[in-house]
């Protein structure tokens, strides 16, 4: 490792290692009962009526939010430059384009002013990212999206165990 600076490092416990192993031990790969289990523990923690689904990645979480809004090809979504390369994967996996906007440089949250200025009349979704779980601004999204009927599509991947105006996010 000499010379290399190594950039992030998983924190994996004896008793994931375990579980997964638990898993593994099944021989089968397909839905199991631990994500069943998996989902309930997280609606618990959410403390939320509205159903918990799991699905592989958070690029897949955005894409099926976006298709389950009927968004699709010559629809428009905006969307925070400053982002992970998923937030517009997902918009473009769907079909649809992503439109960046820029983001307030003290909040690192989308610029909804910015964002007003980039609606055309395809212009169905906008997606908020929760970038290194800032949420300060977001208020002001969702009162674009009320003006203009907007569907908002919340990228929370970075936000997970946060709070916005003391609710979890
Ligand atoms: C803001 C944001 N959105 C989406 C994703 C995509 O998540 P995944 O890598 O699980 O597809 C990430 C991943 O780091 C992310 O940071």
């Amino acid at each position: 490792m000499s010379g290399k600076i190594r950039l992030s490092k998983s924190s994996i416990s004896q008793a994931e290692k375990e579980a997964v192993l638990n898993v593994l031990s099944k021989e089968y790969l397909g839905m199991g009962e631990e994500v069943n289990i998996f989902e309930n523990k997280i609606k618990d923690y959410l403390q939320t009526e509205m159903d918990v689904v799991c699905v592989n990645t958070g690029t897949s979480a955005l894409h099926l939010s976006l298709s389950a809004l009927d968004i699709k090809e010559g629809d428009e979504v905006l969307v925070p430059s400053l982002t992970y390369v998923a937030s517009f994967q997902a918009i473009s996996a769907a079909g649809a384009k992503p439109v960046p906007c820029e983001v307030n440089p003290d909040t690192l949250f989308l610029d909804a002013e910015d964002a007003r200025k980039k609606i055309t009349e395809n212009t169905k979704a906008i997606m908020p990212v929760h970038y290194a779980s800032s949420s300060k601004g977001m208020n002001s999204v969702y009162e674009l999206a009320a003006d203009y009927k907007l569907r908002v599509v919340e990228d929370a991947a970075q936000a997970f165990g946060c709070k916005r105006d003391g609710k979890l996010i």
